[in-house]
């Protein structure tokens, strides 16, 4: 099973920041998971629209300027912008990109042939996902190349069907809501399933079990070693 930290390490540094990044993958991580944010004309990863209560800011992160964003941190760590995030980890992992927030597909779309003509990431290491499932049609139309997974939270009358609409890799379930019948539908329409959010062993175990492709974890280094 492929194992993502995600938010980076955020069982052990503050969540989506570089320095939880390059903790993940100093634990042999080989993927990570991240959620971004427009502000102004940038991309800034941090996964709440509010950047209360968990860095030293207050009020909508998409109602800041990029110069008071540069002033808050979540404990001492930068909020990083997704290009400075994306430069800083070596080696280069797999990087599930979520699109949260207003507009993001957008810039997305402007800033992917850049990560991998200037940073040196291949198409295969770049996974967009979204529970906004009209980001990822966007993202889809403007780049066929691209990767996209719809992130679904329940179980939907026609399964994982949205996974075809959108030409999709891979489809991104809740641990909560999971249930056989939805992995099978979506294995047997070609879709990786990778599951959120899962850190409890009986539940990585039970994963395992159920033949998902991956799973999102806070403590990657526990996942890697509960499934040596
Ligand atoms: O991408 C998996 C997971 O991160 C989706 O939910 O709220 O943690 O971004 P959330
Ligand atoms: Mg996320």
């Amino acid at each position: 099973m492929l194992i993502f930290a995600h938010r980076g390490a955020s069982g052990y540094a503050p969540e989506n920041t570089v320095k939880a990044m390059q903790l993940a993958l100093d634990m042999g991580a080989s993927a990570v998971e991240l959620d971004i944010h427009l502000v102004e004309d940038e991309l800034y990863v941090f996964h709440d629209r509010w950047l209360d209560p968990k860095s030293s800011g207050k009020g909508l992160i998409s109602g800041h300027s990029k110069a008071a964003l540069a002033k808050v941190s979540l404990d001492g760590e930068p909020i990083p912008t997704l290009w400075q995030l994306m430069a800083a980890m070596q080696p280069r992992p797999l990087v599930n990109i979520e699109l949260k927030g207003e507009n993001t597909a957008e810039p997305l779309i402007v800033l992917y042939p850049r990560l991998i003509s200037e940073l040196g990431y291949t198409s295969q290491q770049l996974l967009i996902s979204s529970f906004n499932h009209r980001y990822l049609l966007e993202v889809k139309q403007a780049l066929p190349e691209a990767l996209v997974a719809p992130l679904v939270e329940g179980v939907p009358l026609d399964f994982a069907a949205c996974g075809d609409k959108l030409d999709a890799f891979s489809i991104h379930l809740d641990v909560n809501f999971i249930t056989e019948e939805m992995v099978s539908d979506a294995h047997s329409r070609g879709l990786k399933v990778y599951v959120y959010t899962v850190d409890r062993e009986q539940d990585i175990l039970w994963m395992q079990q159920m033949g998902v492709d991956g799973i999102f974890t806070n403590y990657p280094d526990r996942a890697q070693q509960i499934l040596q």
